[in-house]
């Protein structure tokens, strides 16, 4: 079993789909998190997350450690992430990792959940179910604002709001593999909606999908 969860910045993808996984005892993967480690590799080396080859190089030779460095949840990383993402080297490269996860997930567990912005469309697009969350743009940049200021990091939320727009942009105007829902997904706004009545949603869509 495959579950892809699929949207845009803070919109609930990543609480929704380690819940899934736990729930469900599940594998689960932060595909965001890949593409954030070779951000952070290019910025702690000094490099330009948009200089092509040295992004594709250090995409072709991530490291499973990489995927545990500490400063991957910084926003500077998030948006130099964004910039590594629109790189379509840097995409083909990180493509079979994904895939490899998706089948065969660590641990001999029976299914996956793989969260990010084309699991549905590209990495996964036979998985057997789709969700793609969205919520209003302020809506995202408070949760975003609340959760920084919980981590102790320093934010403004006028910053916090241009920030999301710039990465909205980028994510959803890029030309390979941009942000958006695939056609068979589940769409759920989830700008009113808590936590658990998200995984609700999302439960009821999987037992639907599991009826013969
Ligand atoms: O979900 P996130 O904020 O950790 O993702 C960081 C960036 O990585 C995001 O701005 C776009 C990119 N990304 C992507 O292009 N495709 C994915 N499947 C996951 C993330």
């Amino acid at each position: 079993m495959i579950i892809a969860v699929d949207g845009p910045v803070a919109a609930g993808k990543g609480t929704l789909a380690r819940r899934l996984a736990a729930a469900l005892d599940y594998g689960y993967l932060d595909t965001g998190s890949i593409y954030r480690a070779v951000a952070a590799r290019i910025l702690a080396g000094g490099g330009d997350p948009e200089d092509h080859d040295l992004a594709a190089q250090t995409a072709e030779n991530l490291q499973p450690g990489d995927l545990e460095r500490d400063d991957l949840r910084r926003e500077a990383v998030g948006q130099a992430a964004s910039k590594v993402a629109a790189n379509q080297a840097v995409r083909e490269a990180l493509l079979a990792f994904q895939r490899r996860f998706a089948v065969q997930p660590p641990g001999g567990k029976t299914g996956a959940v793989l969260d990010g912005r084309d699991i549905g469309t590209v990495v996964c697009p036979d998985a057997h179910v789709k969700l793609f969350l969205t919520a209003s743009m302020e809506a995202r940049a408070r949760r975003r604002h609340k959760e920084l200021l919980e981590r102790g990091e320093e934010s403004i939320y006028a910053r916090v709001l241009q920030d999301l727009r710039e990465r909205d942009a980028r994510d959803s105007g890029r030309e390979t593999a941009p942000l958006k829902a695939a056609e068979d997904a589940l769409r759920l706004d989830t700008s009113e909606m808590d936590a658990d009545q998200v995984f609700a949603a999302a439960i009821a869509e999987i037992t639907k999908r599991q009826r013969p």
